[in-house]
């Protein structure tokens, strides 16, 4: 079995991005320390602050963002960090070439009932010799060098793109470094299977709605087959089954609050998880287009994201 430094190694992917990408699954490392302690560290509960989305920010969240942000402005290839856990872009080395964008704490709402959580990041390559701008992560997430998320489970698991698939790594707890388990992911294109906040379902658009509602008619249904529904709660945990067994997973737009065009953040989560996905033969749309197409408008942009099985999530939208 080959550690993810001798598979990165043997990657195409160049040596300034394999230093970004060591750094930042070596924090999560640490941080996946920081959640097995759990509340004999004193760390869970709420710190106080919100964070820009207007969300409680849990202890962790702070933790979590904390080491990354340090972490990676310690990396001499490193540009610049965006953060969910912070309103404006953090510039790092002048000299680096790579901006990452990370959701240091997903799902964070459930670290208190001891869930699963992740981090997600997003790298793009960036020469620029300026100090790095905002303007700067305003890329689409078809031009991602690498995306990847760390799922702290009851196993802790790395899985990575950097464009030639998807390769899952589970972190040997007592060596400290993460060896590759399992290759060539594929999501299989049919599904019976689908992931979506139910409790919604009177807020979303009436397409929306027929779409949710032939799936719950089962057999005798038009779809004529039988759907079952998980929903954890954290998008690392949903998508990181629908890699591993198949399914759709959305978070589509609602009218809760019509200012929002969905929940979920483009740069952070939606691009990374849509990279993945598409390399391993799923697809990621929003109700009108690929997820990786989308031209960036800041940081913190929200979108609605239909993702998985490439015959279900056409299936959707065709609705
Ligand atoms: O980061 C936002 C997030 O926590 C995702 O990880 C998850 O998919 C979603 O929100 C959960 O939303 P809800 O609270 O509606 O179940
Ligand atoms: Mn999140």
């Amino acid at each position: 079995m080959q550690t993810l430094a001798q598979v990165l190694k043997a990657s195409n992917a160049p040596a300034a991005l394999q230093d970004v990408l060591t750094t930042t699954t070596n924090t999560c490392i640490d941080i996946c320390e920081a959640l097995h302690k759990g509340s004999l560290a004193g760390i869970l509960g709420v710190a106080g602050n919100e964070n820009v989305q207007g969300e409680e920010q849990k202890k962790l969240d702070v933790i979590s963002n904390d080491m990354l942000k340090s972490d990676l402005m310690n990396c001499p290839a490193v540009r610049a960090v965006a953060s969910e856990e912070e309103d404006d872009i953090v510039p790092a080395n002048t000299d680096g070439e790579y901006l990452i964008a990370f959701d240091p704490l997903d799902g964070s709402s459930n670290i208190d009932i001891n869930a699963m959580v992740g981090t997600i990041f997003s790298i793009y390559h960036d020469q620029s010799t300026q100090p790095a701008t905002e303007a700067d992560f305003l890329k689409p997430g078809s031009e991602q060098a690498a995306a990847g998320y760390v799922l702290y489970g009851p196993s802790c698991m790395l899985v990575l793109s950097t464009g030639e698939g998807v390769n899952m790594f589970t972190l040997d707890p007592e060596k400290g470094e993460f060896v590759e388990t399992q290759t060539g992911i594929a999501v299989a294109k049919d599904t019976q299977e689908f992931a979506i906040n139910m409790s919604n379902q009177r807020f979303w658009s009436s397409n929306m709605q027929s779409y949710v509602e032939d799936l719950v008619a089962g057999k005798e249904g038009p779809r004529e087959k039988n759907f079952n529904m998980r929903w954890v709660a954290a998008m690392v945990g949903d998508v990181h089954r629908i890699l591993c067994r198949g399914g759709i997973f959305m978070y589509p737009w609602d009218s809760k609050d019509p200012s929002k065009p969905g929940k979920l953040r483009l740069m952070y989560e939606a691009n990374p998880m849509a990279m993945l996905v598409e390399q391993s033969g799923g697809k990621a749309h929003t109700h009108t287009q690929r997820i990786l197409d989308i031209q960036p408008e800041g940081i913190h942009q929200r979108v609605p994201v239909i993702l998985g099985a490439a015959n279900e999530v056409d299936k959707c939208l065709s609705y």
